[in-house]
């Protein structure tokens, strides 16, 4: 491509109007069982927005509840796993991921997509410390105490549980990979949570042997993390072609820390709340950081439900307009 590309976290979801129409009648599960709805889902922004690539519509916890856990999805909160996986016993009740029996519906939209699409797929999957997070906090936690308290005080049962989702989400990505996205993104959202230390110690060696796996597979990865400026080059050692940072992490600081990695963001998404002239001003300030090289131009993080859809068309043609100006089209 001749210009930095651009795509949204979260481009799909309550800010449109059609898919809170489509929530009025089923539930993100009951979309995410039938291909059709999911594939259609991904497809909306892609075709409204005009971005440079499609998110494959489903959630992080979609596979947790394929591997003997309950998982439930509730409005305004978050997942809630209930009862939480916090003993040994807990444990007993989640098994390895084998996608094609465990998750075909997520397969088939793959499956759909990839006949439709002029631009790439993303597959994604949760990272395992944001899988585990869910899993022995039980649901959206700010702390992480339950999880802390297994790795610091029972560190032989963290390191089962965090084998069992390295293995999962690993297997996971191959299979999506296998029915034909072109990229895939490893949401490790609340890593920021540990120090580089803990991080080095409790994380890394589990999002290295995903990564190694994408690796083997020959497809690109973006690894992307909140709040995680003090933890970007081990997570850049970790694994990814390319790294996610949020707007607390100047892009231009980011590319001095870490030399040609690839990087993804990072947009502040209440930005989007602003008027056009402001957004616009901060996209064009955003591709100044980097000169549009080596960038993948996203928010920070999700597109917020309050968002005007307008606002994400503003972040599209501004960028288009830079690679004009700048002459890369
Ligand atoms: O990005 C995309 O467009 C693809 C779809 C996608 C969803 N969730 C759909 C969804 C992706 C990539 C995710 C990832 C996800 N899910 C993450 C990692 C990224 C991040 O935000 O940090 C996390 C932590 C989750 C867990 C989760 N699922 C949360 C915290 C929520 C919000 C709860 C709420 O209602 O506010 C969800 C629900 C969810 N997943 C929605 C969407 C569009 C909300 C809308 C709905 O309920 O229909």
């Amino acid at each position: 491509m001749d210009r930095p590309p651009v795509w949204f976290m979260r481009q799909a979801g309550r800010y449109q109007a059609r898919y809170r129409a489509l929530r009025e009648k089923y539930t993100l599960m009951e979309i995410v069982r039938q291909p059709e709805l999911s594939a259609m889902v991904t497809l909306w922004p892609v075709e409204e927005l005009g971005v440079d690539g499609a998110i494959l519509f489903s959630d992080i916890v979609v596979p947790l509840s394929s591997m003997g856990i309950g998982v439930d999805l509730r409005e305004g909160v978050g997942p809630v796993v209930d009862p939480p996986l916090r003993t040994e016993g807990d444990l007993k009740r989640l098994r390895v991921l084998q996608p094609e029996e465990d998750v075909p519906y997520v397969l088939r939209a793959i499956d759909l997509l990839v006949k439709e699409l002029e631009v790439p797929l993303i597959g994604f999957a949760g990272g395992p410390f944001t899988l585990a997070s869910y899993l022995v906090e039980g649901g959206p936690s700010r702390s992480f105490l339950h999880l802390k308290t297994l790795m610091y005080r029972e560190e032989a049962l963290y390191r089962r549980l965090m084998d069992i989702l390295a293995e999962s989400i690993a297997r996971y990505l191959l299979a999506q990979i296998h029915h034909g996205v072109h990229l895939v993104q490893l949401f490790d959202s609340w890593v920021g949570a540990l120090s580089p230390e803990d991080y080095r110690r409790y994380v890394f060696p589990y999002t290295r042997k995903i990564a190694d796996a994408v690796a083997a597979a020959g497809v690109p990865l973006i690894h992307f993390g909140v709040g995680t400026s003090s933890l970007l080059e081990a997570m850049a050692e970790a694994g990814g072609d390319v790294l996610g940072i949020d707007w607390r992490e100047p892009l231009g600081r980011a590319r001095g820390r870490l030399g040609s990695k690839v990087l993804q963001g990072n947009l502040d998404p209440a930005v989007l709340l602003a008027e056009k002239p402001f957004i616009q001003a901060r996209v064009r300030a955003l591709l100044e950081e980097t000169g549009g090289k080596g960038h993948i131009v996203n928010l920070g993080h999700g597109v917020l439900p309050q968002t005007p859809p307008q606002a994400l068309l503003w972040v599209v043609e501004e960028v288009h307009r830079f690679a004009e100006r700048t002459g890369w089209v």
